[in-house]
C-alpha cells in the first residue's frame, strides 16, 4: 500500500447520489470508486447527500471526500462550498471552476472571449423569435445549460422543433441554449493531473449522444486509439488543456467536442465530474495508456490530497 494512503487523517467519504437528474448515474459512479478505493486499502465509506444529516456525518467522522456526484447539486460547486467551509479535502476542481463548467452558457461566453472555438449559440428564452434564430443554422440542438447525460437536449431543423424543444428543457433549467449542429465526428478528452489522455472517439446511430446511447445502448461505439492523425490528436489534447485551463479546473476532468465539415474542432463542454463507471470514458481512456481503473481512481483522489499538503 503506498505511504500517502497511511497517513490519510480519517477514512474517504465518497459523496454520491444526490438528487439531481443524473442520481442513477452517480450511484453507480460512487460504487465503483468505493469498490476501488476498498480493493487497494483506502478505508472508504459511501456517504449520499439525498440522506438528511450527510453534511454533519463529514464534518463529525471525515477529513476527505471523493466526490462522485454529477450534475447540479454535486458538480456545481455547491458541495465544494461546504467542504470548504469545512476544511474537508475533496477531489476536483474547487468551487468557482466547478460552477463555471456546470454552466454551458457561461463557458461558451469565456471560450469565445479567450478564443477558443464553440459552437455558434443563442440563449431561448419565452420572448425568442424563434423563426429568427433557424434563419441562421439549418439545423440545431437545444440543451438545459446546467444539466448533463443529454437530458433534457433535442436535435430541431425548424421554428416549430425549436418551440417545442424550447419547452422540454425549459422544465430542466430557466436557461436554455440553442446551438448550431455541427455534424460530427464526436470526441472526449480526459483530463488527470496536467496532461490529457488518449482521445476517444464516440459514435452513435441515434440522432446525437443521447441519455439511451450513454447508458443503455450496445450501439454506441467507442474508438481508443480514436482514429484522429497524431497531429491533429495533439491538437485536440492540446485544445482540451487549454479548455480546462481557462475555468480554472483541477485534478480532473473530461472535454467534449465536436468536428465540423472543415476539419476544426469545436469545444462542446467541460465535465468536472465525468461518469466513473467501468464502462465510462475517462476509465476508457486510462485503460488505453494502461492505467487500470483503481489506479485512475487512487490518482485522483492522490492529486487531491496533495493539493490540500
Ligand atoms: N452543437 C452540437 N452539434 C451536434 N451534436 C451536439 C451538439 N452539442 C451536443 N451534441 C450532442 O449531444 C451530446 C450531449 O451534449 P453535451 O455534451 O453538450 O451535454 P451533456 O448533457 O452535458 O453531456 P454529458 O453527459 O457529457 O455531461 C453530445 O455528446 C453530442 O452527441
Ligand atoms: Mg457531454
Amino acid at each position: 500500500m503506498a505511504g500517502w494512503i497511511k497517513q490519510l487523517k480519517s477514512p474517504v467519504a465518497v459523496l454520491l447520489g444526490g438528487n439531481s437528474s443524473e442520481r442513477e448515474v452517480s450511484l453507480q459512479s460512487g460504487e465503483a470508486v468505493l469498490k476501488a478505493l476498498q480493493a487497494r486499502g483506502v478505508d472508504a465509506v459511501a456517504v449520499d447527500t439525498a440522506d438528511a444529516g450527510w453534511l454533519s456525518r463529514i464534518e463529525n467522522d471525515f477529513a476527505h471526500c471523493f466526490i462522485a456526484l454529477h450534475g447540479p447539486g454535486g458538480e456545481d460547486g455547491t458541495v465544494q462550498g461546504a467542504l470548504e467551509v469545512l476544511a474537508v479535502s475533496y477531489t476536483g476542481s474547487d468551487v468557482m471552476s466547478s460552477s463555471l463548467a456546470m454552466d454551458k452558457l457561461r463557458c461558451k461566453q469565456l471560450w469565445q472571449g479567450v478564443g477558443l472555438p464553440t459552437p455558434d449559440f443563442s440563449v431561448l428564452t419565452a420572448e425568442t423569435d424563434f423563426e429568427r434564430v433557424m434563419e441562421r443554422w439549418t439545423s440545431a440542438i437545444v440543451k438545459p445549460a446546467r444539466e448533463g447525460s443529454s437530458i433534457g437536449m433535442a436535435r430541431v431543423s425548424n421554428a416549430q422543433e425549436l418551440s417545442e424543444a424550447y419547452s422540454l428543457a425549459k422544465d430542466y433549467d430557466s436557461l436554455v441554449l440553442a446551438e448550431e449542429w455541427i455534424s460530427g465526428p464526436e470526441f472526449t478528452v480526459a483530463v488527470l493531473g496536467d496532461s490529457a489522455l488518449p482521445v476517444v472517439a464516440v459514435e452513435t446511430d441515434n440522432a446525437f449522444y443521447d441519455y439511451q446511447a450513454k447508458y443503455f445502448s450496445n450501439e454506441t461505439r467507442y474508438l481508443c486509439p480514436c482514429g484522429l492523425n497524431e497531429k491533429d490528436e495533439r491538437r485536440l489534447q492540446e485544445l482540451a488543456m487549454r479548455a480546462f485551463d481557462s475555468l480554472g479546473g483541477r485534478g480532473w476532468g473530461r472535454v467534449d467536442f465536436m468536428q465540423n465539415e472543415q476539419g476544426d474542432f469545436l469545444l462542446l463542454e467541460v465535465n468536472t465530474v465525468p461518469g466513473m463507471t467501468s464502462h465510462s470514458l475517462v476509465p476508457m481512456a486510462a485503460s488505453a495508456m494502461g492505467m487500470s481503473f483503481e489506479d485512475l481512481v487512487l490518482e485522483i483522489l492522490h492529486l487531491s490530497i496533495e493539493e490540500n499538503e
